[in-house]
């Protein structure tokens, strides 16, 4: 549909149906937020399923105890499968791992970290944000964990590049860098570069819209960008007389986009990256807590390290490593959510065109550190209160807390990093990352990033035993992801490595209601 006949179009609707039918059909067309649904829809086995049909629930053995793992337990645990979970690591949630003060963990190079962090301070090493719309939100409505704001964006968060030796506030960066580009577009635009998209009307919107965006000056003036307050001030304004002091600036446009601080604007776009966003009160853990809870502990074996799958006609055979033994279980059926490049190294009769598929996943590096500081210097010295710094260091990102403000000590994320960048602070011993990371963030913060800490961890996810990775790129549309989107024989794959939302829990669920959705309609139906 054209513009003209859309709006024609839109205007017929409004007169004939009001204003009810107006905002519908322009959902319809995407001009208007319409009800949006975080998943496809999912009705979970209930045991009323099997009344009259003479079928029963059955025995499942689900390897891992991730997200996926633990979902598809509780999931199926509603219609009461005898479900037990296997999990190598000595608690369940996978990557969903919430540092405290006691954890310890031993890395395949054998680092071992004990975390000294004080009572009530927590680390997130793996997940620790949540967009509105995630399935994630549902199951911590359902559990009952409790959920608060995560501050993914802050004006007054940093942006530092050291390629260019630009330290500047993030609403700072945004006023000069929309200000200079709204007026070039203007200028443009109204020198009659865009006369062959634009009509005199649209000329005249548009040239309206950019003086609002980037605070520019009219025709009169110009269309020049000259910074306005939005820069932010020195000293901010007061009673009486006092105007406050403005920032001084802003630079030419030439040293705004010689600085390199737009590169940063766009991950707030992200539909998944977009505020608002939420973590779990008290940790991200909390979620699989909570499904550990409800799963049932004694349904969960921890320590139980996967070392053979057999499916047979009659059953699946899993064997692991418990305490130095080897144990057996048998199953009608099996639910893999191990990751792919794990699942790939344990001995099974389902065929090497199997093994071959899940060679097809490449893996991601990533690594965290939480420093916790005696004093919370981001708030009382610079009034940050949550948020992201934005640097071109190894560190990549310094995160601020989105929690505890105004109490006595606070953690902040040091580095989270991927690639390259996450396997040089790999390589090193804890106590060299951290050594790092202090003097790489000292370059942003100075002396004070020094100072104070009182604790850390660091996590480098490819060197995490049982993980070996922080996420996975997905081969989608390959026939190697399609293979393992069906189970073989009564084994059946699950993780977020088989989604469209890989490297989010809303992947990791959303993969576990399918396979419990296709296991049950197979034990309602065979
Ligand atoms: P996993 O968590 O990998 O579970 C697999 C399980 O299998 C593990 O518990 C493992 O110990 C176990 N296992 C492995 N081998 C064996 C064996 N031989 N025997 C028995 N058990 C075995 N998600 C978000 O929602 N928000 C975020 O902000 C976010 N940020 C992230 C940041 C980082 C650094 C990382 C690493 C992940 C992040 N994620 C985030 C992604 C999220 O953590 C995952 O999508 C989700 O936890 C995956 O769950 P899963 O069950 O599919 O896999
Ligand atoms: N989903 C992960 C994050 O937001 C990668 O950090």
């Amino acid at each position: 549909m054209s513009d003209i006949s859309r709006r024609r179009f839109l205007q017929t609707v409004g007169v004939t149906g009001g204003a009810g039918a107006l905002f519908a059909t322009m959902g319809a067309l995407g001009l208007a937020p319409a009800a949006a649904a975080p998943a496809p829809p999912f009705r979970a086995p209930s045991r009323a399923d099997f009344h009259l049909t003479g079928r029963g629930a059955q025995k499942v053995v689900i390897l891992g105890g991730g997200v996926a793992g633990l979902a598809t337990a509780y999931e199926l645990g509603k219609a009461g499968y005898d479900c037990t979970v296997l999990e190598a690591r000595g608690v369940a949630g996978g990557r969903n791992f919430t540092v405290r003060g006691g954890t310890t963990e031993t890395d395949l190079d054998g680092h071992t970290q004990r975390a000294a962090f004080s009572p009530g301070i927590s680390m997130n090493a793996g997940p620790a944000r949540i967009a509105q719309w995630m399935v994630t939100l549902d199951y911590c409505r359902e559990l009952g964990v409790p959920i608060e704001v995560f501050t993914n964006q802050n004006a007054d968060a940093l942006i530092y590049n050291e390629s260019t030796g630009a330290l500047v506030k993030y609403r700072t960066a945004k006023a000069d860098v929309y200000g200079y580009v709204s007026e070039l577009l203007a200028k443009a635009t109204d020198q009659g570069a865009l006369d062959g998209e634009l009509s005199a009307t649209d000329k005249e919107r548009l040239l309206s819209f950019l003086q609002s965006y980037g605070a520019i000056g009219g025709r009169t003036a110009g269309w020049e960008y000259t910074g306005t307050s939005r820069r932010g001030y020195a000293a901010y304004p007061g009673a009486g007389h006092d105007a406050g002091t403005p920032l001084a600036g802003p630079g030419s446009l030439a040293d705004v986009f010689a600085s390199n601080v737009g590169r940063y604007f766009s991950f707030e776009f992200g539909y998944d990256q977009a505020m608002v966003m939420f973590q779990p009160v008290g940790g991200m853990d909390r979620i699989p807590y909570a499904l550990s809870r409800a799963i049932g502990p004694t349904r969960i074996k921890l320590g139980a390290v996967v070392s053979s799958v057999t499916d047979r006609p009659a059953g699946v055979e899993v064997r692991y490593e418990q305490a130095g033994r080897t144990r057996s279980l048998t199953a009608d059926y099996c639910v893999a959510a191990l990751p792919p490049h794990l699942l790939a190294r344990i001995p099974h009769n389902l065929g090497a065109d199997i093994t071959a598929a899940l060679g097809a996943w490449s893996v991601t590096p990533s690594g965290k550190i939480g420093l916790e500081y005696r004093r919370r210097w981001w708030e009382e010295d610079l009034r940050i209160y949550g948020g992201i710094t934005e640097t071109d260091l190894d560190l990549s990102h310094i995160w601020y807390p989105s929690t505890g403000y105004h109490s006595a000590r606070g953690l902040v994320v040091g580095y989270y990093n991927t690639g390259q960048n996450a396997l040089a602070y790999g390589a090193l011993t804890p106590a060299q990352r951290l050594e790092r990371a202090l003097t790489q963030g000292a370059k942003i913060h100075g002396d004070v990033y020094r100072q104070g800490v009182a604790a850390s961890w660091s996590q480098a996810w490819h060197r995490t035993r049982h993980l070996e990775g922080a996420w996975t790129g997905v081969p989608l549309g390959t026939p190697a992801y399609d293979l393992l989107l069906q189970p073989r024989g009564r084994v059946y794959f699950a993780g977020d490595w088989l989604t469209h939302e890989v490297a989010w829990q809303h992947g990791a669920f959303t993969s576990a209601r399918a396979v419990v959705t296709a296991l049950h309609q197979r034990v309602m139906t065979h």
